[in-house]
């Protein structure tokens, strides 16, 4: 049996998180899940009680770290933090309101937090870090411009770390999540396609996580959306997004 490990969920109270949460309760690992909604993560810790420890906090507010090192004495340790908390509305007639919590949830609150395990791992001198993007990263969006500069800002500051990592010699692996459509809303959203369910996307991302890639494409046949977009002619682009 492989040995058990201690694991970080920030923003594991509903979809990708908490199925990711339950796979790795499930295989015995120590997880700690975190969010705003207390009543769902202690649902959720009533499913594996030994195995799942709760921490209520809002990633804007200010007690991110307090909180993380409550998990982290409560659990005896931590070897993973995955930081999968977001964001995201559209924000047709830009409103400031809607850019400023996009950016305070998945950058501001995201890099104190990484900022935190990276130098944690670093002084244990390992460690494995996962931080949800998403496709959306990869272009400029009209409809939601702060969602996708967030998570552009995720995916370039994974692939930063992972850099660092190497130049500090720690063995520190960063996996940057580019996740694509992932049904975890009672109504998914009309015309998307290619839409996995969280569980298939869970175990995808476990599953990668495991084998320490540094980029994970979720689900895999994302990857080639992602060929594409890049390369994408902007008089075209623009049509679309
Ligand atoms: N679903 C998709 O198609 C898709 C595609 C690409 C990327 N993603 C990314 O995947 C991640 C998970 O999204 P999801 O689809 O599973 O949505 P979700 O069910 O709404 O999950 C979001 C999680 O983040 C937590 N969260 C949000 N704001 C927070 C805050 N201010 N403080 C603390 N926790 C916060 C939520 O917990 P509380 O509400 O309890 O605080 C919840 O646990 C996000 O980063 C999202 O951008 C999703």
């Amino acid at each position: 049996m492989k040995d058990s490990k201690k694991i970080i969920i920030i923003g594991a109270s509903s979809g990708i998180g908490k199925e990711v949460a339950l796979l790795y309760a499930k295989r015995g690992d120590k997880v700690g899940i975190t969010g705003r909604r207390e009543h769902l993560l202690l649902d959720i810790k009533s499913q594996y009680p030994t195995n799942i420890f709760t921490s209520c906090f809002d990633v804007m507010g200010p007690d991110n770290i307090t909180s993380i090192e409550r998990l982290i004495q409560e659990m005896g340790g931590l070897d993973l933090l995955i930081f999968n908390s977001g964001y995201s509305d559209a924000s047709k007639e830009l409103r400031w309101e809607t850019e400023h919590t996009t950016i305070k949830t998945n950058v501001v609150g995201m890099v104190e937090i990484i900022n935190y395990a990276f130098n944690y791992f670093s002084k244990k001198g390992w460690g494995q870090i996962a931080i949800t993007s998403s496709i959306a990263a990869i272009r400029g969006n009209s409809f939601a411009p702060a969602y996708s500069a967030s998570k552009a800002f995720i995916s370039n500051y994974a692939e930063g770390l992972q850099i660092k990592a190497g130049r500090l010699k720690k063995d520190i692996t960063v996996t940057d999540i580019k996740a694509g459509f992932i049904n975890t809303k009672e109504t998914p959203i009309k015309g998307r396609f290619w839409i996995a369910s969280s569980h298939k996307a869970a175990r995808q991302i476990v599953q990668g996580i495991d084998k320490k890639k540094r980029v994970l494409y979720v689900t895999k046949r994302w990857q080639l959306i992602a060929i594409i977009m890049a390369v994408f002619p902007f008089r075209i682009l623009k049509r679309i997004v």
